[in-house]
Parts: structure tokens; sequence; C-alpha cells
């Protein structure tokens, strides 16, 4: 949901804001620029295209400029073309500005100035800010970027990541965060900054993560923050992280695109997430994270699961297995609903904020709406120091390493995986039995290598979805333990083919969607080793008298020439069997994907993580 790159220091910027901005692209990528100050003068240059078409159009001179900003966008106000691409700047060329988010009150802003005879050249809310900004130091000789930037943002509602460039004091950039993220680079007589560490890591791995409502002033060799709230709450120096994280998880590593790379690093990923959690004495998990002792984990009466996308599928897998290794009632709901129906916060519930980049918009103020309400809400994120994170205070660190894909894989996978872990925690000081506790455990070390062993299969998955790819639709059907399988595998094979996949729970089939189903339209029948593998398939005879195409993905057997095609996957614990299913509708997705030439990382219209509404 755009990316931010800022840096300043004594090596060319525009190389730096290249790199930045292809690390960060993941994160929008509709258009593309950079301004630098290269003798006292802005120089700009954008594009409409991706990051790679900008560096094509900077070519390969070494600049004159060591400071500069740089943005790649994901358009919300105004269409993807080179005129909106960031950064933006007032009329006199003094300021440029690059921005994530949305400045709701844009509109009056941009009413007033106009009265005021400001002309725009852009469609944008950001520009507003670039002119707000000019018009403050051009009222006071006195006034310091910092002090305009101030002044202009208390006028400011909406959310922002923000980083100013003044031609006239070149050796500072003026950062501000509220509601998206950004993080200061500390490097030797040079600094950074960005909307993610993805962009920094390759340079410094001591950060400083802004709060909301934070200003700083970022010189090359000192740094100090400020708050809108009150400038003389201080000017402040914070104590840097040091990340955990090289440039090297940010590569390709031989892989062709992000997505492939990620799933095949799912093995990898699921043993982060269990090292030093499983106890096998106790046949229980560990969760450093969760500060909450047996009584009050003993105390809760309800688990609800709130994410968007694929973090939502996530926490509906989480809610079953919560339910079944618990049982304690559990469910999930979209982030993005429970933050506007005046939800009914009940004190002995334990909701989990679930977010890969822990900073979807709508989750976190889902978060923010609980905490108001006196809901206990944990956050389950993959992002160390995300606003997600920090804002729920206590929780589950997925580990599952840097995602750059916009399809989520190896997260969602991770995020599983801790739910199961949180779980067996939760049914472990209630009625589950250590024997089943054992299983769990045992069930959860296994998982690695058998994930391993589906992606040896690739081959034949990439085969049985180059046979369906051309289908205009497809239904994902699933029931129960199924369900939430089916659904996130829909949402992969929308997300980057663009085939039209809805999912089905199995025995709504008969209810209405049956009517769909004929020769053009094949089915994904998710059929796990359950009590209900009769039923499902019956499911599948249902669509095969129509007609209809059937892919089996199964851990059990099946009569043979039931299905016109079958995905094996390895039987696991039954409550973990959802976590191995997932793994062949990644690969089925993907390949479909490649055959129809999509651009697997960057799907259209989506971003990574959306901090927007
Ligand atoms: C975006 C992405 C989805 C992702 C969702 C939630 O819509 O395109 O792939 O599942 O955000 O992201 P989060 O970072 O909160 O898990």
């Amino acid at each position: 949901m755009c990316g931010i790159v800022g840096y300043i220091g004594k090596r060319d910027a525009t190389p730096v804001l290249v790199e930045g901005l292809h690390r960060l692209e993941y994160r929008g990528y509709d258009s593309a620029g950079l301004a630098v100050i290269a003798r006292g003068r802005l120089q700009l240059t954008k594009t409409a295209g991706r990051v790679q078409d900008l560096r094509d159009k900077l070519g390969d001179k070494p600049g004159k400029a060591t400071v500069g900003i740089g943005h790649t966008r994901w358009a919300t106000h105004g269409e993807p073309n080179e005129t909106n691409a960031h950064p933006h700047t007032d009329a006199g060329h003094r300021i440029a500005v690059v921005h994530n988010g949305i400045i709701e009150n844009a509109e009056a802003l941009r009413a007033q100035l106009t009265g005021e005879g400001v002309r725009f050249a852009t469609e944008t809310d950001t520009e507003c800010l670039a002119h707000l900004v000019a018009r403050e130091l051009e009222a006071s000789d006195e006034a310091t970027l910092e002090e305009a930037v101030v002044a202009t943002l208390r006028r400011v509602e909406g959310a922002y990541g923000l980083a100013f460039l003044d031609t006239k004091n070149p050796d500072q950039l003026v950062v501000a965060r509220n509601g998206s993220p950004l993080v200061l680079g500390l490097g030797e007589s040079e600094m950074f900054v960005a909307s993610d560490v993805a962009a920094l890591v390759r340079y410094t791995r001591q950060v400083i993560y802004l709060d909301d409502g934070e200003v700083a002033t970022i010189k090359a060799t000192d740094y100090h923050t400020t708050t809108l709230a009150g400038g003389a709450a201080g000017n402040s120096v914070k104590t840097p992280t040091v990340v955990d994280a090289d440039a090297d998880d940010y590569e390709l590593g031989g892989f062709s695109d992000y997505m492939r790379k990620e799933i095949y690093e799912q093995p990898d990923a699921i043993r982060r997430a269990v090292m030093g959690r499983l106890d096998e004495r106790f046949a229980t998990a560990k969760l450093g994270g969760v500060n909450l002792d047996a009584r009050e984990l003993r105390n809760i009466k309800r688990v609800k699961f709130l994410g968007c996308g694929s973090a939502y599928y996530a926490g509906q897998m989480g809610a079953a297995l919560v339910e079944e290794l618990a049982r304690i009632p559990a469910d999930a709901e979209p982030a993005s609903e429970f933050r506007y129906r005046s939800p009914v916060v009940d004190p002995d519930t334990l909701y989990v904020a679930v977010s890969q980049s822990g900073e979807t918009s709508d989750t976190l103020m889902a978060v923010q709406e609980l905490k108001r309400k006196g809901g206990q809400v944990m956050g389950a994120v993959n992002v160390v120091g995300s606003a997600i994170g920090r804002e729920c205070g206590h929780g589950i660190f997925l580990h599952a390493g840097p995602e750059v894909a916009v399809a989520s894989t190896k997260a969602l996978t991770n995020m599983v995986v801790n739910f199961a872990l949180l779980s067996l925690l939760l049914g472990r000081v209630r009625d589950l039995s250590a024997a089943h506790g054992t299983r769990v455990v045992n069930g959860l070390r296994n998982l690695p290598s058998q994930v391993a062993g589906i992606l040896n299969a690739e081959a034949e998955i990439a085969a049985i979805a180059h046979r369906y790819a051309e289908a205009e639709h497809m239904f994902f059907i699933g029931r129960v333990r199924g369900w939430p399988v089916a659904r996130e595998g829909a949402q992969k094979l929308k997300e980057i083919s663009y085939v039209h996949a809805e999912a089905y729970q199995a025995g709504e089939l008969k209810h209405g969607p049956l009517a769909l189903i004929q020769h053009e339209m094949p089915s994904v029948v998710v059929i796990p080793a359950d009590d209900l593998i009769a039923k499902n398939i019956s499911t599948v005879e249902q669509i095969k008298a129509r007609g209809g195409p059937v892919i089996a993905v199964t851990s059990v057997e099946i009569p043979d020439g039931l299905a016109d095609a079958t995905i094996r996957v390895p039987r696991a614990e039954p409550e973990l069997e959802p976590i191995l299913f997932n793994i062949p509708l990644q690969l089925f997705a993907y390949h479909a994907a490649a055959k129809l030439g999509r651009d697997i990382d960057k799907p259209r219209n989506l971003a990574k993580s959306v901090t927007v509404e």
C-alpha cells in the first residue's frame, strides 16, 4: 500500500532510493517516482510504470545528489498516471513530498488553497501537503521545515506516512507517521527512512520505529523526534532496535518469483514456528509472547479471530482448531466487518488479531475498537515492531520470515501452525488429554517433512493446474475442516490468476450453486481424512452426475475414476490436516497463473498490505 523511502548521507542518493523502491514494490506498483536535491534544485523523475521503468528512465549516470525521497504507489486518489505519481511539489518547486495513506479532509484543504490562488497540478490528496508546508515556510523566515510540517499536519485528518524534502534545507529530511508505518535506519554518517525494513537491511540493521503522531527530523549524522500533540513533549532520541533479518532474506535466491520461493520456504518456516515451543513432557505448547497465566487461560470463555483476506481464512482454520482441541466456542470474522458493526465486546472472550504485515488498517482499527471497549486482544503478526503487534502488546509472533509476494503462503501456513500451538495450550489447561496432546505435538513435528513431500509432487500438481487453467469459473468445495481450506484455495486462485473462483460449503451446493455445474465449470473438492469422507464422495458424485469436472484434493483413498484428477495429500494428525491441504492449492493457483502468463508477485489492483480502508 504505497512504499516510501528517503536517504541522506554521502552516497549517490538515486541508486539507494531506486534499490529501496525495488524492495518496497510489493506495497504498490501502479507508478513510481523520486526527488533529489542537486545543486540547490529539485530533480523529479516519475513514471506511470514499475520501479524498473523508473530505473530505465534514470539511466545509470552517477547523480549529484546525496539527499532524496522516493515512492512506489498503490493508487487511491487519482488514476495511476505519471502526473499523479509521487513525489508532489508546491508550485515553486521548493518542497517535495511522498505519502502513504489517505488525507481525509483533502477536498476541504484543496478548496481553501484554491480559493487563496494556489493552482494544483495533480488530482492527488497529497499535493495539498506540499503547498501547505511551502506556505508555512513562506509566511515566516524563522520557521524550520519541522515546524512547517507540524503546523501543516495539525490541519490534516487522515492516515499517513510522509517524507518531506526542502531545497532550502538540503541537510535534512522531515518525516511523519500517523497510521502508516515508517522506520528510520541509522547508518554511519547516513540515515535512511522507509515504510518497511526491507528497504533498509542491506545498509543497516539499526532501526527506529516511529509511533503514530510522531515527526522526525533526520540529518546525515543525527535525528530527533517530536510529537504532533505537543512539540514540548520533547525532542527525543529513541533506543534503536536491531532487525532480525538480512538482505539475503529479501533476495530471490534462484527462484523466478517470490511466491514460489515462499511456498518452498514453508518447511523451514514451520520448523521456526514450533522450535522451542513444544513441550513434550506435558504435551503442550509454550508461547512466550502470550502474557496469560494458566488461570487466565482457563477463564477464557470464547476465542474470536479477526483478520482480512488470507489472515481471516487462517483465523477460520484457527477457530476450528480451538474448538476441536480446547472445546471453547471459537469463530473468525473479517476485521473489516467487525470494526464497523458495533460489536458486543465480551470481557471473557480472547480476541486474536491476525495479520502478516501487522499494519492492515481494518485489523488495526478493530484492535483499537476492542481496546476502547475493554476487550482482551492479542496479536498474531509476522512483522516485528508492526503497528498491530505494538497495539496489542502481547501475542504470538509467526516466525514465517519476510514475505514479499502479494499472495500469502508461508505466513498463512505459520498462522495456522501457531493457532495449533495456541489451541494446544488452551486445550491442555482444560480437558485435552495428555495422549491427545502428544499426538498433536508429534503431528506438528512431522509437518515440515510432509510439506516437503507435497512440494516434491509439484510437477503433477502443475500438470493438473495447466489442464484447468483456461476455465472461466471454478468452484472450491469443502465442508467443516475442508471449508476454510476451500475458501483460501479459491482466494489464491482469484488473486493471482484472475480466474473467477467461488468457494462453497459442500452441503450448500444443492441449495443453489449446483445450477451452475456444467462441463465448463470445474470443481476442486477438498476431502480430508475426517468423519465426512462418505459425504464428500457423495458431493463429488452429485457434481459428476451433472457433467462437472472434479479435481479431488484428498488424504484418503477414493474410488478409482471418481474424480477427473486427484491431488494426494499425506495423512496428518486430523486437526492439522488443513495446514497440509493449503499447500497443493497454493501450487495449483501458482501454476494456473503461470500458465495464463500472469505477473504472479504483483497481481493487478492488489497490494500486500492495505493501510487504508
Ligand atoms: C491484502 C493482501 C492479502 C492479505 C491481506 C491481509 O489484501 O493482498 O493477501 O491476506 O491484505 O494482510 P495482513 O498483512 O493483515 O495479513
